[in-house]
Formats: structure tokens, C-alpha cells, sequence
């Protein structure tokens, strides 16, 4: 297969397709997916530089998260998973490849109406933020939140699943902008923390209380 090498540390430039040994065969509970496309994220460009490096055991290739068609099933994969599925996964690794193996525990149906291409971006801001913000801080639709980086890859997913939950949203950016896109998915209060203090605008627009849940 082809896959996307770090030939050095360095900038974009380093990235070079070159012809690698397919995936191993797959293991208890594992799939194979034909990769139709990869999400990026600053971790990506912090391993190209090589201060992001991949867990021992994690595929060579960079790519994170990624979109495609499942190609084979490895011995116990659950009855869900079908080889011609179409999803997205989150990966350790190797996204940047034609082929990628994965645990199906870190597959995601593909949502209705979103395409592979904008599925490939999902998995990783998805996961991050329903964990962190739901799942482990509870934060419930009479709540506020303030995202720190509110224009990032998290910044704007979060930003659109909490509007969407009828939440109310500060955010914090380092350019007018990122505020105005920012705005544009919706936030209530955008605070360019290079302009003003944060935290005294947070307290004069919550009275003093202070946001219930930050990312
Ligand atoms: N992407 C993921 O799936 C994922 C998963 C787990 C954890 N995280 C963590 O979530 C945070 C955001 O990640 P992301 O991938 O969404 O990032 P991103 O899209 O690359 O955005 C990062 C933002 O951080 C701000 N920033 C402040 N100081 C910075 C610096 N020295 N270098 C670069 N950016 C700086 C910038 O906004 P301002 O100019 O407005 O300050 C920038 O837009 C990171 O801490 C990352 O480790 C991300």
C-alpha cells in the first residue's frame, strides 16, 4: 500500500508517499479499513516535528482519525460491523495510509447526510469533547461554558455541539478573526484575551459567577 512517510523532523515538506509493507493481519476484535480520508491535527504536525512521538505499538504513519469503507473483519469483531461499511474511527496512528487497521471499539457509524471527506475530521474533537465536557464534567443546558481557544479544531466543535444543547458559550481567542468565526458558529461572548482580561469579562458577564464548565 501507499502511506504518508516522515521522512526527518521538520515542516510539511518532509511528508513524502512512499510504497510501505500492507497492514499486519488483523488481530482479536480488529478491522481493516480501506481509507477514503484522514483528519489532521496539531498533534500530527507536533509528531512531524518530532516532539509528538507515536505509542510503541501505534502504526509508523501519522494520522489520527480517518473515513472509510471496511475492507476485512479480523476473528470476534461485533455483529454490527459489516465489511462494505462505511465510517470513521478514531486511530493511534496511520491514517495517512490507503489501509489502516483498527480496533472496531473506535469505529463510528458515519453520521446521516455528512460526507466521508468531512466525516474523516470527526472522531478526535467528537470523542474529546463529549468525554471531557459531558461525559466527565456533566455540563447540562442551564449551565455556561468558556472554551479557551475557541477558533481551534476543538474549540469550534465544541462550540457547535454546545449551542446545539442550548448552552451558553464564552470563548477566548487571540485574534478578532478567530472571534469572528467563532461568532459565526454562534458563541454568546468572545473575548480576545490578547485585548482584555478574560476573567474580569467573565465575571461582569455572569455577575461575579463565573462560568460553570471550561475547556
Ligand atoms: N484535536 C484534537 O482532537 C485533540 C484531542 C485531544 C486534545 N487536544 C488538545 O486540545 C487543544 C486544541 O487542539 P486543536 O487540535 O483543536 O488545536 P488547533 O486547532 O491547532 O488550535 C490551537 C489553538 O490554540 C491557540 N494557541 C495558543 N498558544 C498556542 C501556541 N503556542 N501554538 C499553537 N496554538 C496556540 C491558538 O488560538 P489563539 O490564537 O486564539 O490563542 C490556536 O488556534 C490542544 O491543547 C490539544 O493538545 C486536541
Amino acid at each position: 500500500m501507499r502511506a504518508v512517510v516522515i521522512t526527518h523532523a521538520g515542516g510539511p515538506e518532509v511528508l513524502e508517499a512512499h510504497e510501505v509493507e500492507d497492514p499486519p493481519q488483523l488481530g482479536e476484535g480488529e478491522v481493516l479499513i480501506e481509507v477514503a480520508a484522514a483528519g489532521f491535527n496539531r498533534a500530527d504536525t507536533l509528531q512531524r516535528h518530532g516532539r509528538h512521538p507515536p505509542p510503541a505499538d501505534a502504526s509508523p504513519y501519522p494520522g489520527l482519525e480517518c473515513s472509510g469503507t471496511i475492507e476485512a473483519l479480523g476473528p470476534n469483531v461485533p455483529s454490527r460491523w459489516s465489511v462494505g461499511d462505511k465510517e470513521c474511527a478514531l486511530l493511534s496512528g496511520g491514517g495517512y495510509a490507503e489501509k489502516v487497521v483498527v480496533p472496531a471499539g473506535q469505529l463510528l457509524t458515519l453520521p446521516e447526510g455528512i460526507s466521508l471527506t468531512d466525516a474523516s475530521g470527526l472522531p478526535e474533537v467528537a470523542c474529546t469533547v463529549w468525554s471531557t465536557v459531558f461525559m466527565t464534567s456533566h455540563l447540562s443546558s442551564d449551565e455556561s461554558f468558556l472554551i479557551h481557544g475557541g477558533s481551534s479544531g476543538i474549540g469550534t466543535f465544541a462550540i457547535q455541539i454546545a449551542k446545539h444543547l442550548g448552552i451558553k458559550v464564552f470563548v477566548t481567542a487571540g485574534s478578532e478573526e478567530k472571534l469572528a468565526a467563532c461568532k459565526d458558529l454562534r458563541a454568546d461572548v468572545c473575548i480576545n484575551y490578547k485585548a482584555e482580561h478574560f476573567l474580569e469579562r467573565v465575571k461582569q458577564e455572569t455577575h461575579g459567577k463565573a462560568d460553570d464548565v471550561i475547556l
